[in-house]
């Protein structure tokens, strides 16, 4: 009995879980067609191709204007940059720190140090934008409802407003933001980098890995995660079989 009733609420639970995220993204009332990512589903797991060149989207382009202030450079082991190579990127940009006479100084970042942010506070980074605040990007991919499929439709639904719709000035049309009207500029353009491993610079492209990399940023252990869920899994199945096995072996003189 008492297993029938978690059983219960473990359906009820799970089913107000489902009908609370479908709500949640049936409220901008926009469909986000569904991409082909590397990380979908129980096997998947981040592309590190896909997320390298996402990173040198994000440093090259998104840096400019968005912080992502909850990683820092050694993170990018995890998507299969070199520890060398690592030290390298973070000592490209510099970071105050205290001296011995406790006076500010600048010294190279170290592995250790977060990604820089490109504006000194909000107000700045406001001043910047025409009002608007170029969200933080750590965690976006987890913040938006259907994340990954939102942040391509984002970065490829820059199209011409259409008849009658008139845009703010400072304001640029985008099919997949709530409103149509978002404060940034289209940020890709066609060959806006040189992916080092030869892939074409595709807007398509760019926004596909920029995706993978901001996925990676939100979950760095996502496929750890999902390794562990698997072997568990896996355990349970074979101690089940143990179990019905010495059940029988238990009970089999007393039928
Ligand atoms: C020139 C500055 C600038 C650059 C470069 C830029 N953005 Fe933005 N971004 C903004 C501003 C400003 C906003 C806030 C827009 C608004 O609220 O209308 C924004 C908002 C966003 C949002 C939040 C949308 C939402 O649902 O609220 C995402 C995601 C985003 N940018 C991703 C990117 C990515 C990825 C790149 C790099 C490919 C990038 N941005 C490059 C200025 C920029």
């Amino acid at each position: 009995m008492r297993i029938l009733r978690l059983a219960k609420a473990a359906v009820a639970a799970a089913t107000i879980a489902v009908s609370a995220s479908s709500a949640h993204a049936a409220g901008s009332g926009i469909h986000y067609e569904s991409q082909d990512w590397s990380f979908s589903g129980i096997f998947g797991t981040i592309d590190h191709a896909a997320a390298q060149r996402g990173y040198q989207v994000y440093r090259s382009v998104c840096a400019g204007c968005h912080s992502m202030n909850l990683v820092s450079f050694r993170n990018l082991e995890g998507i299969g940059i070199p520890e060398h190579t690592i030290k390298v990127l973070a000592s490209e940009a510099e970071i105050a720190t205290i001296n011995g006479d406790g006076e500010t100084v600048m010294r190279p970042r170290l592995p250790s140090d977060r990604f820089p942010a490109p504006f000194a506070n909000p107000q700045a980074a406001r001043a910047s934008n025409n009002g608007a605040l170029p969200p933080d990007l750590s965690l976006i991919a987890k913040a938006r409802a259907n994340g990954p499929n939102y942040l391509y439709a984002l970065l490829t639904g820059y199209h011409e407003p259409p008849a009658g719709m008139t845009v703010s000035e400072g304001m640029y049309y985008n099919a997949a933001f709530e409103g149509h009207q978002i404060a940034m500029a289209p940020p890709l353009s066609e060959g806006a980098v040189e992916f080092s491993d030869g892939t074409k610079a595709t807007v398509e492209q760019m926004a596909h890995d920029i995706t993978t990399f901001l996925m990676y940023a939100a979950e760095p252990h996502m496929d750890e995660r999902k390794r562990t869920g698997l072997k568990v899994v896996l355990f349970l199945f074979v101690l089940t079989i143990l179990l019905y096995f010495v059940k029988k072996k238990v009970w089999a003189d007393l039928h």
